[in-house]
C-alpha cells in the first residue's frame, strides 16, 4: 500500500522536511579540511534535537549515528568517526528528521576544499540526475519513468548508477512503498498519484556500479575503489509540478 498524504498531514511533513533540509545545509557548511565526520554528525544531531525533532536514522535498525557521512569511495551509510576530512575529499551527507509524526530524508555530496575535475563533474552529474528524474515525477507517470530518466542521464555522462540500493516512499515511516530505483525501463512500477511522497536518491559511481558492504554491516563502498556521489530529496507528487519538500536555497 502506497500512502497518500492529505493536506493536513502535508503541513507536518513539510515542517519535518524543512528541518531535515536545514540539517543538510548545516552539515555542508562544515565540510572543510581538518573537520572530523563525527563533529559534523554531532552538529546535525544537536540541530535536529534543538528543533524539537528526532534524528530519523539514530538507532534505525541499529544505526549508531544521526547522519550518514560517506567519503570518496564510500557510497552510502558511512558511519561518522574520527576521520579528519582532507583537501580533495568528496563528502556525502545523508540526514533524516522525524517531526510531528513524519520523516524527511535528504542527502548531498559536498566538496572538501579544492577537488579534482572528475570529482566535481561526478557531484554535478549526480545532482542533475535527480532533477532529470524529478521532471517525470508527476501524477499519472510510472515510478520507473523516473528511474529511466536518471539512468539515461548518468550513463550518457559516462558514470554508472548503483543498483542494489534504491529510493523509497517516505512519510510516517522512513522507508515506505514504493521502491524508487535509479535504473530501469520506462513504463513500469506503480502509477504516481497526487499526495504520494517519495525520496528520489541517485547514487552514482565513476567506475563500475557494483558496491559491497563492509563488516560493520553499514559502510557501503564501490567495488573498484573509485569515487561515488549521492543526492536525495523528499518529493511530493502533485497533479502539476512536483514539490521538493526538503528544499534548500542553493542546494
Ligand atoms: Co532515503
Amino acid at each position: 500500500m502506497i500512502s497518500i498524504k492529505n493536506e493536513h498531514e502535508l503541513v507536518s511533513m513539510r515542517e519535518a522536511c524543512k528541518i531535515t533540509a536545514a540539517a543538510r545545509a548545516l552539515a555542508g557548511e562544515m565540510v572543510k579540511p581538518g573537520v572530523s565526520t563525527k563533529a559534523i554528525d554531532k552538529a546535525v544531531h544537536d540541530f535536529i534535537v534543538s528543533q524539537g525533532a528526532k534524528p530519523s536514522f539514530l538507532h534505525y535498525s541499529g544505526y549508531p549515528a544521526s547522519a550518514c557521512i560517506s567519503v570518496n569511495a564510500t557510497v552510502i551509510h558511512g558511519i561518522p568517526s574520527g576521520y579528519i576530512l582532507k583537501e580533495g575529499d568528496i563528502v556525502s551527507v545523508d540526514v533524516g528528521a522525524f517531526y510531528k509524526g513524519f520523516h524527511g530524508d535528504c542527502a548531498a555530496t559536498f566538496p572538501c576544499g579544492e577537488i579534482s575535475d572528475e570529482a566535481a563533474k561526478l557531484i554535478q552529474v549526480t545532482r542533475q540526475s535527480f532533477f532529470e528524474g524529478l521532471r517525470l515525477a508527476t501524477q499519472g507517470n510510472r515510478v520507473s519513468d523516473i528511474s529511466h530518466a536518471i539512468q539515461t542521464y548518468v550513463e550518457s555522462n559516462g558514470f554508472s548508477v548503483v543498483r542494489s540500493f534504491v529510493g523509497h516512499g517516505v512519510g510516517r515511516q522512513l522507508h515506505e512503498e514504493p521502491e524508487v530505483p535509479n535504473y530501469g525501463k520506462p513504463g513500469h512500477g506503480p502509477r504516481l498519484l497526487k499526495g504520494m511522497t517519495i525520496a528520489i536518491e541517485p547514487m552514482v559511481n565513476v567506475g563500475v556500479y557494483d558496491v559491497y558492504v563492509l563488516k560493520d554491516g553499514w559502510t557501503t563502498v564501490t567495488a573498484d575503489g573509485k569515487l561515488s556521489a549521492h543526492y536525495e530529496n523528499t518529493v511530493l507528487i502533485t497533479d502539476g509540478e512536483p514539490e521538493i519538500l526538503t528544499v534548500t536555497e542553493g542546494l
